[in-house]
């Protein structure tokens, strides 16, 4: 089976600034990165994508056909009554700390919107902008922890300011890929905080010897102000279905909830929900991100190959971050030859010399580094 880990549709040509540009409407911070910019702008009709990060396959049957069966429902208001039983039960959580939302993105705006009274919010970077963007757009002042290249954006809990009762990290993160101990993760919850980890690519993870998601938070019910985001649009390929959820206590799942608006999750997404948390959906689950694994190590063999390239961090996901002094230009020469790679200077803490990589099948990971090598050595 031909898997491909991809996105794209109709989208403008690629006419944005190489330059970080400023980003209201907080004029009292710095000179802002382009948070609103993502990979589907660049995966243009006509480039073959390796800028976006949702998985192109054969939708299975056990996901097609509630899909289905659900278009002949929708004269009726969605129910998440069902979704949320079957979430809660793959999570070993009850329904009321299950919060079904339209994606992962609209997780981050109902946190910003709900979370009003929060003070000294803080995010991890380098990660996906649209959070920061979110508290932004609430009138948040944003504090940036941004992890370091040199030590392959390991992070450190001590780094993050004891008083900020809003931190917003990524498990693995995007665009790093790196994969962050549970343990450190966890380390960063305590009363008084809400901390809201992005699990958005869990489901690609996996490690040795581990059954499930090697890192994940999200079956634990006991560390304060956790809230756990979950999108099921990337290993789906649901991206335009928008389906995802929160994981986190019941009083806090609460005041998001009232500022949701009335049914943001639709009757065919809420089928897709359900589907994907049964038992059948998770075995799978595990099968994609071995096949992933052996396609990224294969990627990752012949970057290594490639004049000046660095792969920077351990990738445990569906991408890898490259540095390369130029990788600006390289990346225009590669949308030249018909590859759109994701630009890294719209990420706080990266800039013009990176790019993400989405991992894909190996004969396209050939085509595409017989091309970047020839774009390299001229
Ligand atoms: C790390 C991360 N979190 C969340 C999202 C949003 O996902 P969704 O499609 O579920 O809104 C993305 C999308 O690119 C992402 O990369």
């Amino acid at each position: 089976m031909l898997t491909q880990w991809s996105g794209g549709g109709a989208a403008p040509p690629d006419n944005l600034p190489d330059a970080p540009v400023d980003n209201p409407p907080d004029a009292s911070a710095a000179p802002e990165f382009d948070l609103a910019h993502h990979g589907d702008v660049e995966a243009v009709p006509g480039l073959i994508d390796l800028a976006v990060n949702v998985r192109q396959a054969p939708m299975p049957d056990w996901l097609a056909d509630p899909i289905t069966a659900a278009l002949g429902d929708l004269a009726r208001y969605p129910d998440s009554a069902a979704a949320r039983v079957a979430v809660a039960a793959r999570h070993g959580r009850p329904p009321e700390q299950v919060l079904l939302t339209a994606g992962a993105a609209e997780a981050f705006v109902l946190i910003a919107q709900a979370l009003r009274g929060i003070r000294r919010p803080v995010v991890v970077h380098p990660q996906f902008t649209e959070p920061e963007a979110a508290l932004r757009a609430a009138g948040h002042r944003v504090e940036r922890v941004l992890l370091d290249p040199g030590d392959g954006f390991r992070l450190d809990p001590a780094r993050v300011p004891a008083e900020a009762d809003l931190v917003l990290i990524g498990n693995p993160m995007n665009p790093t890929s790196v994969l962050h101990p549970a343990v450190d993760v966890a380390a960063l919850a305590r009363p008084g905080r809400v901390l809201v980890v992005d699990e958005a690519f869990a489901d690609t993870t996996l490690a040795p010897g581990v059954a499930g998601e090697p890192e994940s938070l999200a079956a634990r019910s006991d560390l304060p102000g956790l809230l756990v985001v979950r999108s099921l649009t990337k290993t789906w390929g649901l991206a335009g279905l928008r389906v995802g959820y929160l994981l986190g206590a019941a009083e806090l799942l609460d005041r998001l909830a009232a500022v949701q608006p009335l049914w943001p999750v639709s009757t065919p997404a809420l089928a897709a929900a359900t589907a994907c948390a049964g038992p059948e959906a998770v075995r799978a689950e595990r099968q994609i991100a071995a096949e992933l694994a052996a396609d990224r190590d294969h990627l990752l063999a012949r970057l290594a190959a490639l004049p000046g390239v660095r792969v920077v961090g351990r990738p445990a996901s569906a991408f890898v971050l490259v540095h390369r002094p130029g990788a600006h230009a390289v990346r225009r020469a590669l949308r030249e030859r018909g590859w759109a790679v994701r630009r890294g200077d719209t990420f706080p803490g990266l800039g013009p010399d990176w790019l993400r990589i989405a991992v894909r099948d190996p004969a396209t990971t050939d085509a595409f580094t017989t091309v970047l090598a020839e774009i390299l050595e001229g």
